[in-house]
């Protein structure tokens, strides 16, 4: 008997996504680097589908039918390229590599073209949904060639999430694309975590909810248009109380924000293509500020204002709802310019609203609200931004006030909202009629003669400065 497909690394990722091959019927050939955890995968799942396990990685590759799908879960960096060299050694022209780590987009397009060369298909694949996804439907995000998308094609959808009986996989686009969504999805993610964050701080210290009255309020948010999978499991959070003290958990937890990179690689990623992720970039800085411990300790006596709450809770409560849903659209409307940027930077020609679709269900940030971001591209696939399509457009419109007095209140009473408030600033800056950006260009060309234009005329001009600020040159 061969195998339809194999797994390699049989962590906890891995051995989900390889039970979840096997209960949808296929064979499933597995293999790690110490044969313990293979051995105890099928003994104790086994009876979960049809396991081959391999002592090595010969007789992994040898199990596997043509052309042979391998699947790489391994911790991303070195160990991936080490695994990759060591079955490459082993496969033949046609045969497919997937790599459905956490890998950055461009080490995924190294390792592409490298394999290319040899003949191998190499798929870098975002896979979203933790744990439980992995098992039992995540949002798979594959790169790499057309020709390797049909041979993963029935597999990917017969294990992914559905949704409305659509699966949630979709051909992303050549070599690094799949794995470069999957970056930028985390930069959502981070986004979405601190924007939630936010509105939980803002209504405790200025609202003055406990976190049991917080957590029927996100259970509230959570059956209207904020439906999604974190608000779902902050409302669990706050109502969870620490069994050891009886304190509430979320006041037992050390308030440092840790992450793996991948929300600081969509920033980065973000200001090389020159795409504008604020929400995002405050998100990511926020977790870095919480984990400075020494800068927290050293400022901890500076003075703050005295704070007052607010009058009327269940008010303040409903601004917050609308503040935390604009500064939401702000960061998808970001997260989606910038796979825009990257889709036209590297050649990959990817559907906007079809990326959407795939995350309506199975990743981390599965809502709702994905499926307006579909219609929003369905209507209108070249909107320069989600800001101004029409469902969006009326949502900001109808939340700007109580936005913008939340975030006043947050200035008031000294409670950080960076979210809120660069999402806000975002907003008000792409509405502005004239930005202060002219003012910045004067300077620029008082100092260093970087040449301006004009709004009257065509062309480059610099001003004589120290000369004669009275002569214009075309420059
Ligand atoms: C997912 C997640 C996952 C990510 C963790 C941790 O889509 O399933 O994005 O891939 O690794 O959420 O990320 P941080 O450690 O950076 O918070």
């Amino acid at each position: 008997q061969q195998a339809n497909i194999g797994v390699t690394g049989l962590a906890v990722m891995g051995r989900n996504l390889a039970r979840n091959l096997a209960r949808h019927g296929y064979t499933v050939a597995l293999h790690n680097r110490t044969e313990a955890r293979t051995k105890a995968l099928v003994q104790e799942f086994g009876d979960e589908g049809t396991f081959l396990p391999a002592a090595t990685a010969e007789e992994f590759v040898a199990s596997l039918e043509r052309p042979r799908r391998v699947v790489v879960m391994v911790k991303a960096g070195a160990p991936t390229d080490a695994v990759i060299e060591e079955f490459a050694a082993l496969l033949e022209p046609g045969d497919i590599i997937v790599d459905g780590g956490n890998a950055h987009f461009l080490d995924t397009r190294r390792r592409e073209a490298a394999l290319r060369e040899r003949g191998l298909h190499f798929v870098g694949t975002g896979v979203s949904g933790g744990e439980e996804g992995a098992l039992n439907g995540p949002s798979i995000m594959p790169g790499g060639s057309a020709e390797s998308w049909e041979a993963l094609r029935p597999l990917f959808e017969s294990i992914a999430a559905q949704v409305d009986g659509e699966p949630c996989t979709t051909h992303i686009g050549p070599d690094g694309a799949g794995h470069f969504v999957k970056m930028v999805h985390n930069g959502i993610e981070y986004a979405d975590m601190q924007l939630i964050a936010e509105a939980y701080d803002l209504l405790r210290h200025a609202g003055g909810f406990e976190p049991a009255e917080l957590a029927e309020i996100f259970r509230a948010w959570n059956t209207g248009r904020l439906d999604s999978y974190l608000i779902e499991i902050t409302a669990d959070i706050l109502a969870h109380t620490d069994p050891e003290t009886g304190r509430p958990f979320v006041d037992v937890v050390l308030d440092q924000a840790e992450q793996k990179g991948t929300g600081r690689w969509t920033v980065q990623t973000a200001l090389d293509l020159g795409s504008p992720v604020n929400g995002i970039a405050e998100a990511v800085f926020a977790r870095s500020t919480s984990g400075h411990a020494d800068l927290r300790a050293a400022a901890r006596a500076l003075p703050g204002p005295s704070r007052e709450p607010v009058a009327d809770r269940a008010a303040f409560a409903e601004k917050v709802e609308k503040a935390l849903y604009a500064s939401k659209i702000v960061a998808y409307a970001q997260g989606f310019n910038e796979i825009q940027a990257g889709s036209a930077e590297y050649g990959w020609d990817i559907d906007l609203g079809a990326t959407a679709a795939i995350w309506r269900g199975g990743c981390i940030i599965r809502a709702a609200f994905l499926d307006r971001i579909r219609a929003a591209y369905a209507a209108d696939p070249a909107t320069p931004t989600l800001l101004a399509t029409p469902d969006f457009a009326e949502a900001l419109a109808d939340a700007q006030d109580a936005w913008r007095e939340v975030v006043a209140v947050a200035v008031r009473e000294g409670i950080p909202a960076p979210g809120f408030a660069a999402a806000l600033a975002y907003y008000d800056s792409l509405r502005a009629d004239r930005l202060p950006a002219a003012l910045i260009q004067s300077q620029r060309d008082y100092f260093g003669a970087h040449t301006y234009r004009r709004v009257d005329k065509d062309g480059s001009f610099h001003t004589l400065w120290a000369d004669d600020p009275r002569k214009e040159i075309d420059a």
